[in-house]
């Protein structure tokens, strides 16, 4: 044997033991390191659940037995995270089982160990809920629309869900998941699975999710609702007085999802049906599978801000097929589904709508940079939140910088080819999780290298601020909007016959940006001539009210409007931004009172918010 052929078995023997070690980093990492879970997948990670609860609302607490198949990788225990819940027994395969609560974190909650065997396939966890569970609000009959009978509801994104069933909650571990739901006899329940459409005679429900889904997507709400069915595959459930108002809003509902499936691929959850829930409910939309929660402050009566239910219907793909690995890849889920909204609505509405929806966009990304100024991290794509928590760290970046990453690079590359690759995307990776890093691999494979366009991408995703090739964004709509409001300062005189065709968005638009040196009376000859103060559009409202306190603006009542508002609405957004507005405005007395009215009607999600915004502690 000759040295050269030494060197190559030896650079052989090499090269396959590095492969080898590659390979066994690589099985060892099938999940990536996650920091808000205390979840070990890589040892032990669940499979399906099987929940069996009840839910009581004289006492305020769900109980029951979570069971779980599991798969183990050779592993003596499985951690699953919890957060106040209260354990009462475990088992292994129908056999007790040692566990063990970790030390709690005030963020995470608490890791569960279980004690398994190498072979065990089944665990059983059976506990209750506490009155410190986060993801549930109770609400009394008084906080619902009928006001007859409670109702309750969960929130399980960013990392709730583990405080009303004890889980693996990693958006990056998924499951399948059925139910056995017990409510008092005349509430119906529903969850994000197969659902009924009409009540059970003894408040029995059985719930079946076939599609593997992250634990943040696990959803229940428990009311006196109805539902009405718009198309075959689409519908709507309210309470009775909501439930026609709900459905004329929604009625497009099923063009948008035809509309969303020519774009980008067929809708591959069966069933897509919206629950509006009472004004509590934090967020405008939660994507929850086959049943998007939403707010009731989406109701306007003319069909007005339904670009929430396009946003949700657009997590069937961005975020409920393809979903964020870590919440520091939360930008992937947003920025691709507010991409993915503007374009369903433009095909729904046309192009003038969408121009005026993305233009708001992106003023909300100036206003979010501003606000941001002193933390420049935090408007990178790409987030590190480790020691946060993933719910009080998301800010619009990943909404709107994220938008405007994509709309940026579909005018790089041009319409054709981008929505090839996104649809192609979304395909191949369909019930899997996706990294930034990730993605940035795919994208330079799939669409850049392949077209060669060169592009910023790691700019636009790990650096901060807004890269200068950003698109630009106008509308015609708006630029009108804008003289009539110049006009206005310039002659002191408002003609409402211009606005009367006016949509909520040009109103909105007009309000939000009133020069800095407005003042109080100039809003009230508009108030007088447009009663902006009684709108009951609930977006023009916050705005409104937003100004009022900017401007110590006290005619109309307003004061007594902005009380009213905001212990009605539970809508986090709105909620953050006119209590912001009383502490920036050096009304923080004012602020307190009515937090302290407010505050018992708010989901936990808002009160930490707001307790946090205004350093409130509770007595
Ligand atoms: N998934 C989000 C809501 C969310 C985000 C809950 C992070 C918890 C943590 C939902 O899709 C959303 O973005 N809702 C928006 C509405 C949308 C039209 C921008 C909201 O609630 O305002
Ligand atoms: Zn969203």
């Amino acid at each position: 044997m000759n040295i050269s052929k030494i060197l190559l078995i030896l650079t052989l023997l090499i090269m396959s033991s590095c492969n080898q070690d590659k390979k066994e980093s690589n099985s060892q990492d099938k999940f990536a390191e996650e920091p808000h879970s205390f979840a070990q997948p890589n040892k032990a990670y669940i499979k399906h659940l099987k929940l069996d609860i009840k839910v009581d609302f004289d006492t305020q607490i769900i109980s029951g037995t979570a069971t779980y198949d599991i798969e183990n990788n050779d592993s003596d225990e499985i951690i699953l995270d919890s957060k106040y819940l209260d354990i009462v027994s475990v088992t292994a395969d129908g056999k007790d089982t040692e566990f063990s609560l970790g030390k709690f974190d005030q963020q995470l909650g608490q890791a569960l160990n279980i004690k398994i065997q190498k072979g065990t396939k089944q665990i059983a966890v059976t506990y209750n809920t506490t009155k410190d569970t986060e993801a549930v609000q109770w609400l009394n009959p008084q906080q619902t629309a009928d006001k007859k009978y409670p109702f309750l509801f969960t929130q399980g994104q960013a990392i709730l869900t583990r405080s009303w069933i004890p889980i693996q909650d990693s958006p990056q571990i998924k499951i399948t998941y059925e139910a056995n739901v017990q409510v008092p006899k005349h509430l119906m329940a529903v969850m994000s699975a197969e659902n009924p459409k009409t009540k059970t005679t003894d408040g029995l429900y059985h719930f079946a999710m076939k599609q593997s889904i992250p634990a943040y997507l696990i959803a229940l709400a428990v009311g006196d609702i109805e539902y009405k069915a718009i198309s075959n595959r689409t519908g709507v459930y309210a309470e009775k007085s909501m439930l026609d108002k709900v459905h004329n809003e929604f009625s497009d509902m099923e063009k948008m999802v035809s509309a969303a499936e020519k774009l980008y691929g067929p809708y591959a959850w069966e069933q897509f049906d919206v629950l509006v829930l009472p004004p509590s409910f934090p967020f405008g939309g939660m994507e929850n599978p086959r049943l998007t929660f939403a707010t009731p402050t989406v109701i306007a009566g003319d069909k007005s801000l339904t670009s929430l239910v396009a946003h949700e219907l657009a997590h069937s793909w961005s975020g409920n097929l393809v979903t964020n690995a870590t919440w520091n890849d939360f930008w992937l889920n947003e920025g691709f589904t507010v991409y993915f909204e503007m374009r369903i609505m433009e095909a729904v509405y046309g192009k003038e709508r969408g121009d005026m929806l993305a233009l708001i966009s992106r003023q909300d990304l100036n206003d979010e940079l501003e606000n941001l100024e002193d933390t420049p991290d935090a408007t990178k794509l790409k987030l590190d939140l480790k020691g946060h928590n993933p719910d009080d760290s998301m800010n619009s970046i990943a909404y709107d910088k994220g938008y405007l990453f994509l709309r940026t690079l579909e005018e790089k590359v041009g319409r054709e080819k981008f929505d090839a690759f996104i649809k192609t995307y979304f395909k191949v990776h369909e019930f899997s999780t996706m990294t930034t890093e990730k993605f940035v691999d795919y994208l330079n494979k799939n669409l850049l290298e392949k077209n060669n366009i060169t592009f910023n991408t790691d700019e636009w995703i790990y650096k901060s601020g807004i890269p200068a090739n950003q698109a630009i964004i106008t509308s015609d709509k708006f630029k009108n909007v804008e003289s009539k409001l110049a006009q206005f300062i310039s002659t002191g005189n408002f003609d409402k016959e211009v606005t009367k065709d006016w949509t909520p968005q040009e109103w909105v638009h007009f309000v939000r940006n009133f020069p800095k040196t407005m003042t109080a009376d100039q809003m009230l000859v508009l108030d007088k001539e447009l009663n902006l103060t009684n709108s009951t559009n609930s977006y023009i409202q916050m705005v409104w009210y937003e100004q009022a306190l900017n401007q110590n603006y006290h005619g109309n009542n307003v004061d007594k409007k902005i009380e009213e508002f905001l212990t009605q609405v539970g809508r986090r957004w709105y909620v953050e931004t006119l209590f912001k507005a009383f502490k920036r405005n050096n009304r923080m007395d004012d602020a307190l009172k009515v937090y302290e009215k407010a505050r018992p009607n708010y989901h936990s999600v808002t009160v930490k918010t707001i307790d946090d915004l205004l350093g409130y502690k509770a007595k």
